[in-house]
């Protein structure tokens, strides 16, 4: 089969990123990053595309006058690339139907929590047999933490119109440690998308391709 082609939009450190660079150049990973966008210069993450000889951009927003004019830009800047699966890897936008029309089932998202399989659903049981509302939006992090959830996780999930709602293709439950910051939480978060995304990544390519 051959390599998916894929376009990576960042917008922080980019260790996701660095995940599916390191899985390529390992062989575990059948794929090639045609480019790699953000909306914001000079972030870590552009520096790993650099270093790894991709192609990166920095599209900011202020260059555009609505979200779907921007988001078309987006879409417009990876079809030229000729990208087939788009993995938003820590990109901080929601990305609207202007996009998504162009990558119909072809965006991937992590998002740092829990999701449920169904959709509609606003509750998720915990390893513990405790139920646990479900974090959508930004700061899921921080509101699992708030909230005292003895478990969270992530969750990897195609992209739909609908936030946080999209088909989930992968999840991990992670606990909560006693003395859990947001930032030693979310390391953890981190270290389990680092395993997880290469292989759903590839997964699902393997589905698109075989149609
Ligand atoms: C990840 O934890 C991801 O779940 C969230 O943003 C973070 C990105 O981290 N959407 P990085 O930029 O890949 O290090």
């Amino acid at each position: 089969m051959e390599p998916i082609r894929l376009g990576v939009l960042v917008s922080g450190s980019g260790t996701n990123l660095q995940a599916l660079i390191d899985a390529i150049a390992d062989g575990k990973l059948a794929a090639t990053i045609q480019m790699v966008l953000s909306n914001k210069p000079a972030v870590p993450a552009l520096d790993r595309a650099k270093k790894a000889n991709i192609p990166f951009l920095t599209i900011q927003t202020e260059s555009y006058p609505n979200r779907e004019e921007y988001d078309k830009a987006l879409a417009q800047e990876l079809m030229n690339c000729q990208v087939e699966l788009v993995v938003l890897a820590g990109f901080m936008r929601i990305v609207t139907p202007a996009f998504l029309r162009h990558f119909p089932n072809r965006v991937l998202n992590l998002h740092p929590a829990l999701l449920p399989d169904r959709p509609e659903k606003d509750e998720v049981t915990l390893p513990d047999g405790t139920v646990s509302p479900v974090f959508r939006g930004l700061n899921v992090v921080s509101q699992a933490l708030r909230h005292g959830v003895k478990w969270t996780g992530t969750t990897i999930h195609l992209v739909t119109p609908e936030l946080d709602r999209g088909p989930v293709l992968a999840r991990r439950e992670i606990p909560v440690l006693p003395g859990d910051t947001p930032e030693t939480l979310h390391a953890r978060i981190k270290e389990a998308e680092h395993e997880m995304l290469p292989l759903a990544v590839s997964e699902w390519a393997v589905k698109l391709k075989r149609g």
